[in-house]
């Protein structure tokens, strides 16, 4: 009898510790949630006067669940219009470079309050059938946001095709406009990676980079191959500057972002005229991956997708000295333009 009211006990006390802690894991988890009632105050008045005022991390979380929730499409009509929320065009665009790291450029502005992302690229200057369906459509493909933060949408194709200059240029003729840079031979053998990869996936096979990267006949690279013609900034940089003046841009050194993202991404704070909010506890390595990882807050944190951060194939080196001797000359242009000297070899 005593045994069987003793292990009674024992139950009852198991099924209330468990709700304690249950209770107590709910309460934390609410903390976020309460401040998220409360409507958040325009941007402008929280950065203070100078701008210097301490973003409050509840705000951040604030932002974070209730765009999500309207993301998620949860929202009503009226939650929407309760909290002046609207999709604003882009005032800033990462236009490129394809593998420069500009899901990595993305994310971690992502992580500044005044800041929302478009989750998607869009491709709608690039592509002509999107193109085609008018600036309306492109407004409806962004996120919501509060009037005072800003949109910023990725899509590396820009960078290079033609028409996109004079597209974007009849939008906004005022955007600023992100470009992310690797050393050249390094981001064409990244591009030539993810190709590869889906090759691979498709169970079809692929030159080996050596072969699309050097003319067979002639011994010197191939001017042809896409990835090495990605990797000719200067180029495809001249052909915008015919449209925006060289202020309106800003290049990120896409290798240190992935070595030293913070000063990278304060940078582009003061570029974009944001207060600095992005700090070192919103960014830490993750030994695992081997690159920066994102910390949102207690709870919320995210490293970018596995495709993020390839394994890059063995290149015979002699190729790589040669890419490098083609590439300088352009390098030297594209540091003179832009006014950034970046250590490339
Ligand atoms: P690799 O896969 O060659 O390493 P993009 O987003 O423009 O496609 O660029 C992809 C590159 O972003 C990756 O190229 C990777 O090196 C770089 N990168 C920069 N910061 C990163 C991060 N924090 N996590 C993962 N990849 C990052």
């Amino acid at each position: 009898m005593l045994f069987k009211q003793q292990a009674w006990l024992r139950q009852k006390l198991l099924v209330l510790g468990s709700l304690a802690v249950g209770s107590l894991l709910y309460l934390v988890a609410r903390v976020g949630s309460l401040d998220r009632l409360q409507p958040i105050c325009p941007i402008e008045g929280r950065f203070g006067a100078r701008g210097q005022a301490e973003f409050p991390l509840r705000a951040l979380q604030f932002k974070r669940g209730l765009l999500h929730e309207f993301r998620k499409g949860n929202s009503s009509k009226e939650q929407v219009r309760l909290h002046d929320l609207v999709q604003q065009l882009p005032k800033a665009i990462i236009i490129g470079v394809r593998k420069g790291g500009t899901r990595a450029l993305l994310e971690m502005l992502n992580l500044h309050p005044a800041v929302v992302k478009a989750s998607q690229e869009i491709h709608f200057f690039d592509n002509d059938e999107n193109y085609a369906k008018g600036i309306e459509w492109y407004r409806k493909k962004m996120p919501f946001s509060y009037p005072q933060q800003i949109t910023i949408e990725k899509s590396p194709a820009y960078f290079i095709t033609e028409e996109v200059p004079e597209r974007i240029y009849k939008m906004n003729s005022s955007i600023k406009l992100l470009i992310i840079v690797r050393e050249p031979t390094t981001r064409a053998i990244s591009d030539y990676t993810q190709v590869l990869e889906g090759k691979e996936r498709k169970n079809k096979t692929y030159y080996k980079f050596e072969k699309l990267a050097i003319d067979p006949n002639t011994c010197e690279v191939n001017t042809k191959y896409k990835a090495v013609r990605t990797s000719v900034y200067t180029k495809h940089l001249e052909r915008w500057l015919k449209y925006f003046p060289i202020e309106q841009f800003h290049i990120v050194d896409g290798d240190r972002l992935i070595t030293e993202p913070l000063p990278e991404l304060q940078l582009v704070e003061k570029f974009l005229n944001l207060p600095p909010r992005i700090s070192q506890y919103n960014l830490y390595f993750n030994a695992t991956r081997g690159f920066y990882c994102l910390r949102f807050n207690i709870i919320f944190n995210k490293c970018l997708a596995g495709s993020k951060g390839r394994i890059h194939p063995e290149v015979d080196p002699s190729v790589i000295t040669k890419l490098r001797k083609f590439f300088h000359p352009f390098n030297q242009k594209f540091y003179q333009i832009t006014g950034r000297t970046l250590n490339w070899p």
